[in-house]
């Protein structure tokens, strides 16, 4: 049985073991911080995108989604502030060359005082970091680290270089001649794609503010500390939403949006204990209040989207950089003005690991007579990978023609997935392992009845039911109320 503390190394080997998640690029050992999903993790991934999707573009009707491309003109990266600000506060080890992101070293040894059971000292150091990231006191922060006397993991010293500005963003080359080329950025966030779209939606969607746009896709970051599986990835996904408002009524819209994010999350059929929202204290360039929902992982308290009031900054730099104006006509004020921002921004992967942290659960079926355990993740319904796994119980005496009916019926509204080797014992417990909510057998008693053994996998338990009840049984279990 995993504890709490190896827990997250157990959901890490379940998912490579299972198809899940693997590392990048494995035969060549990998590449850091960057992962590959295979078969079940992607179908998991895609059910969540889907289920993000609706909720934003079909369950608000003011919101409509588009699809931008990855690369963008290098202006708007100047315009949106990236290029001068999107950098962390790092510090090298000059011993061992290794660089850190000052926050993630300092929070990391607050982890260690609270594991000590110094929860205070953990809390302290946390207070004091967060003021001197809001004052953007580097040298304060070097002092901080080298009182507390962190040491580097690798060289095992504390000789530490100055704190310095590292900038995130990837570039390449745009062109096949490198003289003529033009450097241009991979996007560290989606949100650009819609703030530069705005006024293509807002008038060829006749959209009245407020309105909202959605985006899913890869962003990229040069992350300094990449560790933690796919929790901090250099490629990942994003799913955001831009919500543009009249200015002056940005409080009451982050509010609503907090609230509205918050459900969500809940929708997913997580206790509401497992969620905090944490308050920044240093705000990202662009924000004039922000937040973040955080999920209890099993390396703790960590973030999973962030809610941030954007202010006008974004269209007003890009008015002022592109010379076009950005600016909407309110025909109820009969006043034209640069729409304030509500931004929502949850990582897809993230979540994908939040779920996979809520699902997997390690259940001991000892009996007096026999050992026995079985992992078992227990998604809601409808984001499983499969939803429904039928199983002859022979390969023989026509159970697997009937099989392979039930899929031909049930295949086109859900997936499904059809198996008849091994016991039908293993392959239960290999349904239970990725996730598949219901399984049913195919028995010889079919054959006079017409009825199937259903089992459930987070009870177990199994009932009789008509084959002609199975694709309703299934299908009305698949909705997740938002
Ligand atoms: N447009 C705003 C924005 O990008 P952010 O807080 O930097 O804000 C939003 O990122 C979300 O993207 C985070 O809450 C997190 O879920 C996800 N995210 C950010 N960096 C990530 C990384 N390196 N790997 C995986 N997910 C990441």
């Amino acid at each position: 049985m995993a504890t709490d503390s190896n827990r997250f190394q157990a959901i890490i080997s379940h998912c490579k073991e299972y198809g899940f998640i693997f590392p990048s690029s494995e035969i060549y050992d990998g590449l850091s911080a960057v992962y590959d999903y295979g078969q079940w993790g992607t179908e998991l991934k895609r059910n969540i995108r889907d289920h993000w999707w609706r909720s934003m573009t079909q369950f608000h009707e003011n919101i409509v989604g588009i699809d931008a491309a990855i690369f963008m003109h290098p202006t708007t990266w100047k315009a949106s502030g990236h290029v001068d600000n999107f950098s962390d506060p790092m510090i090298d080890n000059k011993d061992s060359k290794k660089r850190y992101r000052v926050d993630h070293l300092l929070e990391a040894h607050a982890d260690e005082l609270e594991k000590q059971g110094d929860a205070a000292g953990a809390k302290a150091v946390i207070a004091r970091m967060d003021e001197l990231l809001a004052a953007s006191d580097y040298d304060g922060l070097k002092k901080l680290i080298e009182t507390l006397d962190i040491k580097c993991a690798i060289s095992g010293t504390n000789n530490w270089t100055d704190v310095r500005q590292f900038n995130l963003m990837f570039s390449t080359q745009l062109g096949s001649v490198s003289e003529e080329a033009n450097e241009i950025y991979l996007r560290p966030e989606t949100a650009q794609g819609i703030f530069v779209n705005f006024l293509n939606v807002q008038k060829t969607g006749r959209m009245k503010i407020p309105f909202g746009i959605a985006q899913v896709g890869k962003a990229f970051r040069n992350e300094i500390v990449a560790r933690q599986f796919i929790f901090r990835m250099r490629e990942f996904e994003q799913m955001e939403m831009q919500f543009f408002i009249r200015p002056g009524t940005q409080k009451e819209w982050y509010e609503f949006w907090k609230e509205e994010r918050m459900k969500w999350h809940r929708s997913l059929g997580i206790p509401a204990e497992k969620f905090k929202f944490h308050d920044h204290v240093k705000l990202a360039h662009y924000a004039d209040a922000a937040c973040d929902i955080e999920y209890e992982f099993p390396i703790g308290f960590k973030e999973v989207e962030g809610i941030h009031s954007r202010t006008d900054f974004d269209l007003r730099n890009h008015q002022e950089y592109s010379k076009k104006k950005m600016t909407y006509h309110d025909p109820e004020l009969n006043q034209s003005y640069i729409p304030y921002v509500i931004e929502t921004s949850i990582g897809l992967d993230r979540t994908v690991m939040m779920l996979l942290s809520e699902a997997y659960t390690e259940e001991d079926l000892s009996t007096a007579d026999k050992k026995d355990s079985r992992s078992v993740l227990k998604f809601p319904a409808a984001l499983a990978p499969i939803k429904l796994a039928v199983l002859p119980l022979t390969k023989k005496d026509g159970l697997p023609e009937i099989g392979k009916d039930i899929m031909n019926t049930c295949k086109g509204y859900f997936k499904c997935f059809y198996e008849e080797k091994d016991t039908i014992g293993k392959r239960y417990r290999r349904m239970d392992a990725i996730g598949t909510p219901f399984c049913v057998t195919v028995d010889h008693q079919t054959k006079d009845d017409g009825t199937v053994t259903i089992r459930y996998r987070d009870s177990m338990e199994q009932e009789r039911i008509a084959i002609s009840e199975i694709k309703n049984a299934v299908e009305s279990k698949l909705k997740l109320t938002y």
